[in-house]
């Protein structure tokens, strides 16, 4: 399959160069856009087909679900590519579930099986591998905890210092703990993600590889997100994919991964997104519903992964909503606890922000927006140990109603 890509911002259209990182004319975010204009459904089976074949080759790139891909994916010189064997994802069926939420099917799409335990391996892998054939000897992000890990591990394999610009006091324990084993320097910033991140634009200086998820490499990445979802599904589209939302990055990219199997002629339709945020940490919502644009505000939720006040990914986020027709729901913390919960009563478990997307599943039913013809995939990003804490207190909350 021959796919064209440019890079431009994702607002202003202007073209940009390949480590720009906003848009030099406007400041916005910028997108590798996917230039090819005629569908080709027979091309694109003899591709899917030879990348299927991929999986039974020890290749290390065939090895990685996001590298198996790489006709789709910014082209990057072999031996620059770190890769951790990411993106080989589980999707479990939950028919239990589906059966109590009323819903004609549900399965968990858990990626949180990737090697640093979230979905930002599936990006990370991308973003140090372009930033390490450019020649980076540093990688910096900001935080809640998972994107820290996953820079650290990938930087490094490759040989990069790194840097993590995290709020104080308010990640995971486990995910400090992680970062730290693979070598990381932390930098506390009070405050939150937010903070976190202005203090990193504030202190970028050019030399060091920013690899948040504006770092247009990264949702490259994720975007495979899409391509394994239905690859799981034998191409069987689902009616929905639902995704916690916290700077909108991955939401952005599953939508992005689905346009572009449509427009490639893998698929015949898009599924619709629906975007769960926490209610102490529903920017995203707001804006969409009362059709504004952002008004940042200052995050609280137990899913301290998706606790985020001023989302950077909002207008791609609400792009792809509208594009697929999709939905925006916030859900509470104890409605977040109580889908946990489930999820790990079904031996599934997860982290906090993940459970959002179960209980989001709950209210987008309860209003009629999914139906009960519905086939739906939930899309869980972080591992049950990731937050041990939010484990034992969901735990004990079970055990004491038992
Ligand atoms: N789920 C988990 C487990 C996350 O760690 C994040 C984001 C999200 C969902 C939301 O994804 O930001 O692309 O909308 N974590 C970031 C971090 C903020 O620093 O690890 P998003």
């Amino acid at each position: 399959m021959i796919a064209r890509y440019e890079l431009r911002c994702s607002e202003c259209g202007a073209l940009a160069q390949r480590h720009d990182l906003p848009c030099a004319i406007c400041g916005e975010l910028l997108e590798f856009a996917l230039q090819n204009d005629a569908r080709d459904p027979a091309l694109a089976r003899a591709y899917i087909a030879m990348v299927s074949q991929r999986r039974a080759s020890n290749d290390p790139l065939d090895r990685s679900g996001i590298w198996r891909w790489r006709e789709l994916l910014p082209s990057i010189p072999v031996d620059a590519v770190v890769t951790l064997a990411e993106g080989n994802l589980p999707l479990y069926d939950v028919s239990a579930i589906a059966k109590r939420e009323g819903i004609a099917a549900l399965a968990f799409l858990h990626l949180g099986m990737n090697p640093t335990g979230s979905f930002k391996d599936l990006g990370m892998t991308v973003a140090i591998s372009a930033a390490h054939a450019a020649g980076a000897r540093r990688a910096i992000c900001a935080s809640t905890g998972n994107t820290a890990s996953s820079m650290a591990a990938y930087a490094a394999r490759a040989g990069m210092e790194a840097y993590a610009m995290v709020p104080r006091g308010k990640i995971s324990g486990a995910k400090l703990a992680q970062m730290r084993d693979y070598g990381v320097r932390v930098v506390e910033v009070e405050g939150s993600f937010d903070d976190a991140l202005a203090a990193l634009t504030a202190r970028a200086d050019g030399e060091a590889a920013v690899v948040n998820s504006i770092n247009p490499y990264r949702l490259e990445g994720q975007k495979c997100t899409a391509f394994a979802l239905l690859e799981a599904r034998s191409w069987r589209v689902p009616d929905w994919v639902v995704v916690p939302g916290g700077n909108l990055g991955n939401s952005s990219a599953i939508g992005k991964g689905f346009r572009e199997a449509l427009a490639l002629g893998m698929i015949e339709r898009l599924p619709r997104i629906a975007v769960v945020q926490a209610e102490g940490a529903a920017p995203f919502v707001r804006l969409y519903t009362s059709h504004t644009d952002l008004i940042p505000i200052v995050p609280h939720t137990v899913a301290s992964a998706i606790a985020v006040g001023a989302p950077k990914s909002w207008r791609k986020a609400r792009a792809e909503i509208d594009a697929s027709h999709g939905a925006v729901v916030a859900v509470s913390d104890d409605e977040i606890d109580a889908a946990k919960a489930r999820i790990g009563a079904a031996g599934i478990g997860c982290e906090p922000a993940s459970a959002a997307t179960l209980a989001g599943i709950t209210r987008l039913r309860a209003a009629g927006s999914i139906a009960t013809s519905d086939d739906v995939v939930a899309v869980l990003t972080g591992h049950v140990l990731k937050d041990s804490d939010a484990s034992l207190r969901v735990a004990d909350h079970r055990d004491a109603g038992a």
